[in-house]
């Protein structure tokens, strides 16, 4: 496998390609990318951790050929991050162009990898690959996702505090999006849950939902979340790899086009294949709380999706 992390020497990057450097199955390649002028250093320094997992590190337009060639995954954490009183949506106008010009060159050089999408706003940028992808000839959406995995992680830690759980053990379904109240959270499906109050599980939904904008006010204008979406990140990349070699049953969370009524793209639980996500879990019965908070999200969410459709429809139209 060769997984190429663009973006690989920020915040983000650099914790991910640890991660990966470490957990990545033996024989495996990892392929730095970024347009910091160190991230060959990046990739150097991980070079002396004792795994069997090569590392090269590239910077420049021919860099980023070099790092896309041959690679099975993609994972993109590049972009602008949030600074106290914004919101995802806000880093719109930066992070649009960066998201579509990565993935035009994925599209010319690993046209068949899985990109996997941190890159905010998430509802809108997945969007916006996959009109690239499409103006390409090459998009399969099986193929491409945007991280949400974040918002489980999350979940897992905020609801197994509240219930004297261990984190380890503590699985919550997230569905939506990655945003605001397009998160959301469906704790009514966590045993144990039944126990905790109805103001208790609008206040742990709402925690969850702002819990991104507690980091970057507890950041202070240094950035957003870097560690933990780091944690994210590989979580949800090291699936895909097992999927991709043929793992049976490897599910996560996923914010993907396809298989739901709810949105034309919306995060829900994926079983992983040999060819990218194969099907789409369905969530089953929820609360009349979260009925109300699906119905609310669908059009906010939908929202997100257009301005994605329509700048990247007016990328490709300027960026012949
Ligand atoms: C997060 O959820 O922490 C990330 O999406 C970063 C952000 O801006 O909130």
């Amino acid at each position: 496998m060769k997984v190429a992390v663009l973006g690989a020497a920020g915040g983000i990057g650099q914790p991910l390609s640890l991660i990966l450097k470490t957990q990545l199955p033996a024989g495996s390649c990892l392929s730095l990318y970024d347009v910091a002028p160190f991230t060959p250093g990046v990739a150097k320094d991980l070079s002396h951790i004792p795994t069997d997992v090569c590392v090269d590190g590239y910077t420049g337009d021919d860099g980023l050929t070099k790092a896309l060639e041959g690679a099975d995954v993609v994972v993109i954490p590049a972009g602008v991050a949030r600074k106290p009183g914004m919101t995802r949506d806000d880093l719109f106008n930066v992070n649009a162009g960066i998201i579509a010009n990565l993935v035009k060159n994925c599209a010319k050089t690993c046209p068949k990898a899985c990109i996997c999408i941190i890159t905010n706003p998430v509802n809108s940028t997945v969007p916006i690959a996959a009109e690239v992808l499409k103006a390409e000839g090459v998009y399969d959406a099986h193929r491409l996702f945007g991280i949400s995995a974040l918002d489980v992680l999350r979940s897992e830690t905020f609801l197994g505090e509240e219930l004297g759980l261990s984190k380890a053990y503590t699985q919550v379904p997230v569905i939506g999006g990655h945003s605001g109240t397009t998160i959301l959270p469906l704790l009514s499906k966590v045993v144990g849950s039944e126990v905790i109050s109805e103001e208790r599980i609008d206040a742990l939904t709402k925690r969850i939902q702002n819990a991104g904008t507690e980091v970057v006010e507890a950041k202070a204008g240094a950035g957003s979340a870097t560690l933990s979406m780091a944690a994210a990140g590989a979580r949800f990349a090291l699936k895909v790899v097992r999927g991709l070699l043929g793992e049976p049953g490897v599910t996560e969370y996923g914010y993907v086009e396809g298989g739901s009524k709810y949105g034309q793209f919306f995060a829900q639980r994926i079983e992983f294949g040999t060819e990218g996500w194969k099907r789409v879990i369905d969530f089953g019965t929820i609360s009349a709380y979260e009925q109300k908070c699906l119905d609310d999200l669908q059009s906010v969410l939908a929202g997100n999706i257009k301005k994605g459709v329509e700048f990247g429809q007016k990328w490709i139209a300027e960026n012949k």
